[in-house]
């Protein structure tokens, strides 16, 4: 059940946190548009946009809110719309850039796969279309925190879930760990699954996951289970799921971190073959219970055995595109340094240099569509 009315927020911030015009505005603006798009005379057409941009300017700008419950209509966004108007050389050009801003603020146009209104995508900037990730440190608010060694930043999570979902769809995590995913599923209102191995890294998980807020009420269940074994038709009917929209992968990067000492951990896999042949059961599974046509993402990194580097990222992404996925895209990040490898770093440029490698700091995020 999705909540998001703006009564029950009537100061809010959009999304991306920038501050939201005001329903006091936006009638303004639906008021006045008509008139200057049907003018002709291009200095009426420039004062009427500057006289409207006074009236903006004096509505109050909104407050925000801590909680993010949804992407509201910005007010910077508007207002350069609105200089764009006033500063046009021509009355047909201002008249198209008025036509175009009222029909942002009237006319939703939404993809398939998730609630991006192409009408407003300058709003959008904290949505990420490029290739290349460079992000220094993490965000540790609501839950987000340092304890589990080898969970992803949530912006990983966040991204996928706002360009590859619909608010109130399914999110199916097999490698929950601190449940980072999870977290971010409520902040965005997506329900979502998490299974990991590790019981008690569940009932943590589950803990810290349950203390978000959860403004969208949306439903978010985590399992201890093998991702292999798990029978993820019986969770579906238990949370009565149809399919999941989207399938985040974060497993182990093979034995680099260990994370436990069970034998279905895919941490103790010391064969890279058998470890990619596990990814490739993991993703035919994964196959049967996403909808088709949507996405599934795997974060990956590589690893060096015996002075050679496995390229372990492209060996999975190979063993999933021959399981009935396309590949779609693919982001190279790179990772924080942590507070224990930062006193370690002198000494890995040292085997570097020596050694004639480079020190990992990138890892992947392959993105494919089930087909
Ligand atoms: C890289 S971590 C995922 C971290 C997570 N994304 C986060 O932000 O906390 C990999 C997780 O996979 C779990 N794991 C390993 N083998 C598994 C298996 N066969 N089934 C389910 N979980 C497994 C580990 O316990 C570990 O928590």
């Amino acid at each position: 059940m999705v909540n998001h009315s703006r009564e029950k927020y009537p100061s809010l911030v959009s999304e991306n946190g920038k501050t939201a015009l005001s329903e006091e505005a936006i009638s303004i603006m639906n008021e006045k548009l008509p008139g200057i798009i049907s003018q002709t005379d291009i200095l009426i057409l420039r004062k009427s946009a500057m006289d409207l941009l006074a009236l903006i300017y004096k509505t109050p700008s909104s407050v925000s809110h801590p909680v993010t419950p949804g992407r509201l209509i910005s007010r910077e966004v508007v207002i350069a719309e609105l200089n764009q108007v006033a500063a046009s050389r021509t009355a047909e050009r201002a008249a198209y850039y008025a036509k175009r801003l009222y029909r942002s603020l009237n006319h939703k146009r939404t993809g398939r796969v998730n609630d991006i209104d192409l009408s407003r995508w300058k709003e959008y900037d904290d949505i990420i279309t490029d290739s290349l990730w460079i992000e220094k440190g993490r965000d540790r608010s609501s839950g987000h925190s340092a304890w589990y060694w080898g969970n992803f930043i949530p912006m990983i999570p966040r991204q996928m879930m706002q360009r590859y979902t619909k608010r109130g769809e399914w999110v199916l995590d097999p490698f929950m760990g601190s449940g980072t995913t999870l977290i971010e599923s409520r902040r965005l209102g997506r329900n979502a699954i998490g299974v990991d191995l590790n019981p008690e890294t569940v009932t943590r998980a589950t803990e810290i996951v349950g203390a978000t807020e959860n403004p969208f009420q949306v439903s978010t269940k985590s399992y201890a289970g093998n991702s292999l074994a798990i029978d993820y038709h019986a969770i579906m009917k238990e949370n009565d799921i149809g399919n999941f929209q989207l399938v985040i992968l974060h497993p182990p990067y093979q034995d680099i971190i260990r994370f436990s000492e069970s034998p279905d951990d895919l941490s103790n896999i010391e064969d890279t073959g058998t470890f990619i042949g596990k990814i490739g059961e993991l993703s035919e599974k994964m196959h049967g219970v996403l909808q088709k046509g949507r996405y599934l993402v795997m974060v990956i990194g590589d690893k060096y055995s015996k002075g050679v580097h496995i390229p372990l990222g492209f060996y999975c992404m190979n063993e999933i595109m021959q399981r009935g996925f396309l590949l779609r895209s693919m982001v190279v990040k790179n990772f924080d340094t942590t507070k224990g490898k930062r006193s370690s770093e002198q000494l890995w440029r040292y085997r570097a240099l020596s050694g004639g490698f480079y020190v990992f700091k990138h890892e992947y995020i392959f993105i494919f569509s089930r087909e």
